[in-house]
């Protein structure tokens, strides 16, 4: 399993957590990564980290004022990019452009979604991943998988319907390992997760947790 932390802009301390989560990783074998404020990317990679962008706009080298040029966050230190991020939606021509321009600087791709339905929309853009996220419960306490784990399957359904290379995430309320397990359980193959790391009291508590059934 995949276990990325969107930092969102939460108020936390991006380098405490990059540390944490490198050690973690270290010490687990787990694949983690974290997706800092574009600002915070290059101090974020420069912890050793795996680091995504939180989004790339779907544009290139140009007249782009205020745009966040995947060349620069791949530049900056960032090996992959969130993109049509639950808050931060992008219209389908723009999510397409976005990939390519993602894969143009040789970034990792995950295309967030709704639902299984739009999911499929997605996985058809040829992405490296899609992670479907119920808007309603991100940033709760009760985990995607618990809540409606149809959702998760049938996302699973419907990537595999047509693109049995892209890999399914999940997220939203994901806060514990046995969520964790439980996604893995129900087809995913990675989790992003916000809260249950950005603001914990204790952030490598809530990432050994994470990743003990792993
Ligand atoms: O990108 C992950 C995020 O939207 C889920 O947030 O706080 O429910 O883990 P959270």
């Amino acid at each position: 399993m995949f276990i990325l932390i969107n930092l969102k802009a939460y108020p936390c301390d991006p380098l405490k957590i990059a540390n944490v989560a490198r050690d973690v990783a270290d010490e687990s074998g787990v694949r983690i990564a974290v997706s800092p404020q574009t600002a915070d990317i290059t101090r974020v990679a420069d912890t050793g980290i795996e680091t995504w962008a939180q989004h790339v706009s779907p544009t290139d080298h140009g007249s782009h004022t205020g745009s966040t040029l995947a060349e620069a966050v791949a530049d900056a230190g960032a090996t992959g990019t969130l993109i049509n991020h639950s808050e931060r939606r992008l219209r389908l021509a723009d999510i397409d452009k976005a990939v390519n321009a993602a894969s143009r600087a040789e970034l990792d791709t995950c295309v967030c979604a709704n639902n299984p339905a739009q999911i499929g929309a997605a996985t058809a853009l040829s992405p490296d991943s899609v992670a479907v996220e119920p808007p309603a419960l991100i940033g709760g306490d009760v985990s995607v998988a618990t809540a409606d784990p149809d959702i998760v399957s049938d996302a699973v359904e419907s990537a595999a319907a047509i693109d049995t290379t892209v890999n399914v995430y999940c997220g939203a309320g994901v806060s514990s390992g046995d969520d964790v397990a439980a996604a893995g359980d129900l087809g995913a193959s990675g989790i992003l997760l916000a809260s249950g790391v950005a603001k914990a009291d204790d952030p490598r508590a809530a990432l050994d947790d994470l990743v003990e059934p792993l």
